[in-house]
């Protein structure tokens, strides 16, 4: 048996799987199972407010998910699915309120990962999935990450190492506007390039996202974010970030995980000054925002 067909049957079951995707990997289950989808919540330890990314292997199995993939969503769906974006709609009745934590809204995304695709393509069933780590704690993006955070107690496909490496872009739409609750490798650029005039990106500072809280992410040790002009003691197990934001996003999780088992007391992230440049950090600094133990560098 292929690990994709164990990996359907196990789905069908009600059970939960975990998946790679290009951004993180996600811990899956049935949007039609009401037992798969308390497992996820249960499995991660994560409170039922924070609501789940529902994922897609089509366009055409988003549509019935919502009242209306409009306008907006196509272009958006057109451009940047498959791929680590993921659109927020008014839900249709084929959501449940455990999946959107009672909002009407719904997330979605098309991961761009052949082994998600065809599983969730095989299965022929939307799967919703959180990144596959415990609440607040780092995201995985390698299948050893994923058996060290539960334990070996789920079944993981191996998709390898997840190329983009932080989680997706996630926007709502609205009828004149697009909003970007967490921000992500692709950027308000990247959107507003597709998009008519007419319709405004921006960033929402409140966060709706129930889930957006100020501490995520984390490693289990104390985390410091500073310039080149901290002053640097034995305590700390040190990462000096490269320029390239790609690159960076890539590494983070890995790199946090990595320094989290050395034998240092704290982690430390050395950033150039100049990571301002270039719109594709926002992603990034927003996860290590919110893995930072001290608002030392960011506040
Ligand atoms: O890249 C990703 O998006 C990964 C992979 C597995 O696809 N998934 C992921 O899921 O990061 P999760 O659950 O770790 O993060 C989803 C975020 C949370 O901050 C949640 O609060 C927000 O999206 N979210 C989900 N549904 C929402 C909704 N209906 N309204 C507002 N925010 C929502
Ligand atoms: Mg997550």
């Amino acid at each position: 048996m292929t690990d994709i067909k164990k990996a359907i049957d196990i789905l069908n079951s009600g059970d939960v799987v975990a998946m790679p995707t290009e951004t993180v990997y996600g811990l899956a289950g049935k949007i039609d199972n009401p037992n798969a989808i308390n497992k996820i919540f249960k499995v991660k330890d994560r409170p039922f407010f924070d609501p789940l990314i529902v994922h897609v292997s089509s366009i055409d199995m988003a549509t019935p998910l919502v009242k209306d993939f409009n306008h907006t969503a196509q272009l958006l769906a057109e451009a940047f699915w498959p791929g680590p974006l993921a659109i927020i709609l008014e839900k249709s009745d084929k959501i449940s309120d455990l999946i959107t934590s009672g909002l009407d809204r719904v997330a979605l995304r098309m991961p761009n990962h052949q082994i998600a695709l065809d599983l969730i393509g095989e299965l022929n069933c939307p799967l919703a999935a959180p990144s596959a780590n415990k609440f607040k704690k780092t995201s995985p993006t390698t299948k050893a990450h994923v058996l060290e955070e539960f334990n070996n107690e789920v079944f993981v496909l191996d998709g390898g190492d997840s190329t983009i490496g932080i989680e997706s872009t996630v926007v709502g739409i609205f009828k004149n506007k697009v909003l970007i609750y967490r921000p992500g490798m692709i950027t308000k650029a990247d959107l507003e390039s597709i998009l008519p005039a007419t319709i405004k990106v921006s960033y929402e500072q409140s966060p709706v996202a129930p889930g957006q809280l100020k501490h995520h992410y984390m490693p289990n040790k104390e985390l410091t974010i500073a310039t080149d002009s901290f002053e640097i003691t034995d305590d700390y197990a040190v990462w000096t970030l490269e320029d390239d934001p790609v690159v960076v996003a890539r590494e983070l999780y890995s790199k946090l995980r990595e320094l989290d088992k050395s034998p240092s007391s704290k982690i430390l992230f050395i950033l150039n000054e100049d990571f301002k440049k270039n719109e594709k950090w926002d992603g990034i600094l927003n996860r290590i925002q919110k893995a930072q133990t001290h608002d030392f560098y960011f506040t």
